[in-house]
């Protein structure tokens, strides 16, 4: 009867559709909107939305009609905090749709279920045209919970600016996908995007590049046009209260000692300055890994404490990325500074002047009641005791990290980075990396089998990474990240068999209906059947170098 309404994405744990009731539910101009206590934010983000889309004022009360919203002990007790039931019951003159969750956060997910429930045209901005029973729902009941508290997405806006609108559409996207982690790559060598009041110089200078590499890093392409942006303090302000309002939790991520020259651009002292001019170093215009790090002083480690203090400011998140990934030691080696550096610590090697800058931003965040996460390099040298991994480079790290008992987000390159190309061949706009396709994304295995389970424990959950070396615009991010980030939120939240055993023939056929969400929402993803001709870029653009190693 009502078609294919219910294709969730992603699964939920338990859908239970009843026979057809006498009367239906359904939604119209006189349903009320009853937020119990802690769900005033859902109601409000309920009434923005599915007010926007439906055209219905929603007003509050209990009414003949109503959708009623509760934080409920036992969903918590038995689905987890993030956990949710969702349930619709009809009679001749009345409908009510209850969504429980065990807190605000899982009847913000119910919500999501509900629109998903409503149809495509729930993603819309406006109402279109539709038949009375347009709004109708299923007689059902969904009982749901994430199988991980980490369902993440990290987002480069150094290599290429994202403007902020940009950016809170891609939190509606996270949101509509049940996941609740945005780690927000704020600097790179490529631009620095965040305003840092003591050190204005970081977006006066840092925020800019002069021209900009086109395509793979051996194209012989430059774009000449100036390239950059930043986001003010207000800005992030902004970014942070809009993802709270959506249950996500902004990560953000300041990358040191490496991945470093935009800061270096804009203040020279931060480099080596006795091994190179770092005085004559721009904001880098072209992508690899990168000979410019930070110098191993005192002042450098004062610079950052200040970067730090605005940042914490800024960011309520608990955890706090400090990068440390590509880190090359060759300036560190040459380095009469860095040398004595090492000297004067006792350290052994260049690797351990590396975990010694990381211990010491893992303690001065703790002290702050802060936690530091790092991408796997930070394993090299020896972990900084609280420190958390991003294990990028395959499981290795984050299985070493776990068996150590660090926590760990699983997101190796392998299998989750979806700047990485969709299918085999030239046709992908600007092709790198590893071939990983939906199915593949859809068969990825967060906990990698053989783990005990007490290192198990330590999987917080796993994120899909987003590199935009080769992405200028957001048509080209919605491109790289969608279908794929639906099959990753399933990944993320369902409780799904062994990879190999996993039905993704089902997935496809709820993705029929999900790429009309996606329509709806405008998202220019691409298509099942490959690039659309005005998405396609062949040639020299993008294809990688035979032998090259899979990353830009
Ligand atoms: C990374 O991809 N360099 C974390």
């Amino acid at each position: 009867m009502h078609g294919d309404h219910h294709e969730l994405i992603p699964a939920p744990r338990g859908l239970d559709v009843r026979d057809p009731s006498p009367g239906h539910v359904s939604l119209d101009e006189d349903t009320t909107l009853d937020a119990g206590p802690g769900t005033e934010g859902v109601a409000r983000w309920l009434r923005s939305e599915l007010g926007a889309a439906t055209g219905f004022p929603f007003p509050p009360g209990s009414g003949r009609r109503g959708i009623r919203l509760r934080v409920a002990p036992e969903v918590e007790e038995t689905y987890g905090p993030e956990g949710y039931r969702l349930s619709t019951t009809g009679s001749d003159d009345a409908s009510a749709v209850v969504v429980e969750g065990g807190s605000a956060a899982g009847v913000f997910w119910g919500v999501q279920t509900l629109r998903q429930l409503l149809g495509p045209d729930a993603y819309r901005r406006a109402p279109v045209a539709r038949d009375r029973r347009g709004w109708d729902l299923p007689p059902l009941t969904v009982e749901d919970g994430p199988r991980f508290g980490w369902r993440g997405l990290m987002l480069d806006v150094a290599r290429h600016f994202l403007p902020k609108d940009d950016v809170l559409r891609q939190l509606d996207l996270l949101a509509a996908h049940k996941l609740n982690v945005f780690h927000f790559h704020l600097t790179d060598d490529q631009g620095w995007r965040v305003e840092i009041r003591r050190h204005p110089r970081l977006t006066v200078t840092g925020a800019w590049r002069a021209r900009t590499k086109w395509g793979h890093r051996a194209s012989p392409l430059w774009n000449d046009a100036p390239h950059g942006g930043f986001y003010t303090q207000d800005d992030i302000r902004e970014i942070v209260a809009y993802a709270a309002e959506r249950h996500i939790t902004v990560v953000p991520e300041i990358d040191i000692p490496g991945h470093s020259q935009a800061a270096i651009a804009a203040y020279p002292e931060l480099g080596n300055t006795d091994v190179v001019d770092t005085a004559a170093l721009a904001v880098w215009d072209t992508w690899g890994v990168n000979p410019n790090v930070l110098a191993p002083t005192d002042a450098t480690l004062r610079f950052y404490e200040g970067v730090f203090e605005e940042i914490l400011d800024l960011f309520p998140s608990t955890f706090v990325h400090v990068g440390g990934d590509e880190c090359p030691k060759d300036q560190w080696k040459k380095s009469p500074t860095a040398q004595a550096r090492i000297r004067e610590l006792g350290l052994a090697d260049e690797n351990e002047l590396q975990s010694w800058f990381i211990r010491h931003f893992d303690r001065w965040l703790a002290h702050r009641g802060r936690r530091l996460i790092g991408w796997d390099e930070i394993l090299e040298g020896g972990l900084a005791p609280g420190a958390a991994v991003s294990s990028w480079r395959g499981y290795a790290g984050g299985v070493t990290a776990a068996e150590a008992g660090h926590d760990v987000v699983m997101c190796p390159e392998q299998q989750v980075y979806l700047d990485h190309r969709q299918a085999p061949g030239e046709d992908e706009p600007m092709p790198i990396g590893y071939v990983r396709t939906l199915e593949d994304v859809y068969r990825f295995e967060p906990v990698p089998p053989g783990l005990s389970p007490e290192a198990a424990a330590h999987i917080l959950g796993t994120q899909a990474n987003v590199w935009t070396e080769v992405m200028e615009n957001r048509d080209r991010v919605d491109y790289q990240v969608f279908p794929r980030l639906a099959a990753f939120a399933e990944v993320a939240w369902s409780a799904l068999p062994a990879s190999a055993e996993r039905d993704f023939t089902d997935f496809e056929r709820r993705m029929t209906v999900h790429y009309r969400r996606l329509d709806a929402l405008g998202v220019r993803y691409r298509p099942p059947a490959g690039p659309l001709p005005w998405q396609q870029r062949p040639g020299v653009l993008g294809r990688p170098i035979e032998g090259a190693p899979p990353n830009v």
